[in-house]
């Protein structure tokens, strides 16, 4: 059957199609350790869990606001003013259907055609594919290893022209882990604030980060871009519910207006019952976020030691997320391959281990490894790597 002509612009997320790839070998019985997934590898908190039993209970079984329940847009308010410093009212607040939905929502409500989106590189694959299903035109910028894949405010001004309609901010980013400090983040805040375009601000590793503290929001440093950010999150990764699908995101209240129509017209609500979740993740108790961020840290601190010391492998460690972006570069020979994809290919019939190559994220450089498992699956990991590229 003949598709639509939209499509010929995306290609399917290459997260999915690795992960996938992991799951269909261990399903023929490979011992297949898997590097490839996003998402935190703890359960969701059982507060929460019995939050959702008590919708079910409550019988919330019928369609809610399409932008979620007044509960819901309560608890984002709630949310945002403790975390962020940020004041939204419940008509500048919605919920989705995951993170990925409210920035997709975000860029069809935005975006007209041939409008452009600096996206700053290593970028999350989602990006461009979104911004090209929406009309607009990715125009990336790669932030430079050395520099710890942040950006300049000299690079970020270079890049922006009249034709520039929105910029993308993601920090800590997936892939790299990048996470701006407060003085880096007010330097690119000043740029924006002197460039009349849209801040879309990817916030859904906020928590996910090892420096100790969280600068203040964009927002809050700079209230003057409010009227043109959409500022969004998930309680994906923060809350370890990535299944549930419920992302958020507070606009100008126009801008939720417009985001409402679409998601009216596709998904409508998000599960009631994911929502009653939702509220309790963001305004019950926070204290079982703190020990799964140090279990990331110590993962992190055993994952850049092991890959460094691998011959041809090199990571800078990353400031917050859960992911390292291993330049493998210096081993593409040695694996007979010159790119980030062949070589994550490689690996996975090599060592039996599964990640993700670079080039959908803009670095064929490089390869992404999640450290959202076990110590266990790390070193088991970690040693299949070393030895099958010490026997290369
Ligand atoms: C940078 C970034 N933004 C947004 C998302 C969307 O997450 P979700 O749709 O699970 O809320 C992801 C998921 O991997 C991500 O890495």
């Amino acid at each position: 059957m003949k598709l639509s002509d939209r499509l010929q612009k995306v290609k399917p997320s290459s997260t999915m199609a690795m992960n996938s790839r992991v799951i269909e070998l261990k399903a023929s019985g490979r011992d297949v350790v898997g590097f490839a997934a996003g998402e935190p590898d703890f359960p969701t908190w059982d507060n929460v869990c019995e939050a959702a039993h008590q919708s079910i209970r409550n019988g919330e079984f019928k369609y809610t606001p399409v932008g979620g329940t007044s509960e819901m847009r309560h608890a984002i308010t709630v949310k945002l003013a403790r975390d962020n410093a940020l004041d939204y009212s419940q008509a500048e607040v919605m919920a989705s259907c995951g993170g990925k939905h409210t920035l997709y929502n975000a860029m069809q409500a935005l975006l007209s055609d041939g409008d452009e989106v600096v996206i700053p590189g290593p970028y999350w694959v989602s990006y461009p594919d979104m911004v090209a299903l929406s009309g607009g035109v990715p125009r990336v910028l790669p932030a430079s290893e050395k520099n710890g894949f942040l950006l300049s405010a000299a690079e970020l001004e270079a890049a922006l022209t009249p034709a520039t309609r929105m910029v993308i901010l993601n920090s800590p980013s997936n892939p790299t882990g990048a996470c701006y400090d407060e003085a880096g983040l007010r330097e690119l805040g000043a740029v924006l604030e002197r460039h009349d375009c849209v801040v879309l601000c990817d916030d859904v590793y906020e928590f996910v980060r090892y420096d100790g503290g969280r600068p203040p929001h964009l927002l809050t440093m700079f209230p003057s871009l409010r009227e043109r950010t959409v500022v969004a999150n998930s309680v994906s990764k923060t809350y370890a519910m990535t299944g549930w699908r419920v992302g958020y995101c507070a606009a100008p209240a126009n801008v939720i207006k417009a985001m409402l129509t679409l998601q009216g017209q596709m998904t409508s609500n998000p599960s009631s019952i994911a929502q009653a979740a939702a509220v309790e993740a963001l305004t019950g108790p926070q204290s079982a976020l703190a020990p799964m961020i140090e279990e990331f840290g110590r993962r992190r601190s055993y994952v850049c030691e092991r890959f460094n010391a691998i011959d041809g492998l090199s990571v800078s460690p990353p400031g917050g997320a859960f992911y390292v972006f291993v330049n493998a570069r210096d081993a593409f020979q040695r694996a007979d391959v010159d790119n980030g994809d062949d070589f994550a290919l490689a690996m996975l019939d090599g060592a039996s281990v599964g990640v993700v190559g670079g080039n959908d994220f803009g670095s064929s450089d490089h390869f992404r490894v999640s450290y959202a498992t076990s110590m266990e699956q790390l070193s088991k990991g970690l040693d299949a790597i070393e030895n099958w590229l010490g026997g290369l």
